[in-house]
């Protein structure tokens, strides 16, 4: 619709020799537009403000590699319950110590050791703002999770048998700050080292075929079943991620405007 030009100019302006006619009915208009797009702004705001995210997915499907991604371009907190296991081994904790043998052969580290380690972190840290990558893993993690949190989205990204194998056996990590590469699909700059803190990059020891195979098993057993338990709670998203790393933020972050 056009201006109403019924309606008596509330100003005349004169641009590039143009006369423009604004009325009260057109101004109004404007601000009202302005004011809906200011109210959705702010909502995005809010929304960023308050995450809670968990990411789901099989061994290898990018969790850690998106969660960082997101991490750093929404100041969330990175929280992942494989690096927090890790570090725990290599500091020989008593529960590093536990976990190791699970860890190793590809069988996920039993619940209660899991669950207080989680509610600890929260409660000791403070925690309201999170992305989890790795937890929950079972229904027996999900129910604590929520007695303790509330939750605004899981984002289960997908991809096939054939490239999980084909990234978890090509996957670098680094040992000192945990940056994750790939020999062929994100090679560092220099080969062995990371392009950040330039440490040496290892292949972790689950990462072998015998264990990757494994964790694949447990993975359809044990966490799969989290994908109609967070369906039901209408907060899950399916987010393809066979596509480049980028394009699966993308649209990682697009699935979390719309919440
Ligand atoms: P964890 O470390 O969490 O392992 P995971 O879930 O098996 O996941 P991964 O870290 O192997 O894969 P990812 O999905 O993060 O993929 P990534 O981004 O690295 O857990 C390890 C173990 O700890 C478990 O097996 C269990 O024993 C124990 N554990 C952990 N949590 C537990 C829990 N809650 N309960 C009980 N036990 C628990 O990517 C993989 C590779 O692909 C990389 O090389 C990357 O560069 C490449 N890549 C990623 N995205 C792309 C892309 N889009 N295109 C091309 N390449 C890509």
């Amino acid at each position: 619709k056009g201006p109403n030009m019924n309606m008596p100019p509330c100003a005349t302006l004169t641009i590039c020799g143009m006369r423009l006619r604004i009325t009260y009915s057109n101004l109004l208009k404007r601000s009202r537009r302005v004011g809906i797009l200011i109210l959705r702004y702010l909502k995005i705001l809010i929304i960023w403000a308050k995450m809670k995210i968990i990411l789901l997915g099989p061994p290898g499907a990018g969790k850690g590699t998106i969660a960082k991604l997101l991490a750093e371009r929404r100041n969330l907190k990175h929280i992942s319950k494989g690096d927090l296991l890790r570090q725990a081994v290599a500091n020989g904790t008593d529960l590093g110590l536990k976990a190791k043998s699970f860890m190793d052969s590809g069988k996920l580290v039993p619940d209660d050791l899991i669950i207080g380690m989680i509610e600890a972190k929260l409660k000791k840290e403070k925690i309201n703002d999170f992305e989890f990558d790795g937890f929950p893993r079972t229904i027996a993690q999900a129910d604590s999770l929520a007695k303790i949190s509330s939750i605004d989205k899981v984002i289960n990204l997908t991809d096939s048998d054939e490239v999980i194998v084909q990234r978890l056996s090509g996957r670098r990590t680094c040992r000192k700050c945990g940056a994750i590469f790939h020999v062929k699909n994100m090679p560092p700059k220099k080969a062995g080292f990371c392009d950040q803190c330039k440490a040496e990059l290892f292949q972790r020891e689950d990462d072998k075929e015998e264990a990757i195979r494994e964790r694949l098993k447990v993975y359809k057993k044990q966490t799969s079943p989290l994908i109609d338990y967070y369906k039901k709670k209408k907060l899950l998203v399916e987010i393809n991620a066979e596509l480049r790393a980028e394009v699966v933020l993308e649209n990682v972050l697009k699935s979390l405007v719309g919440v």
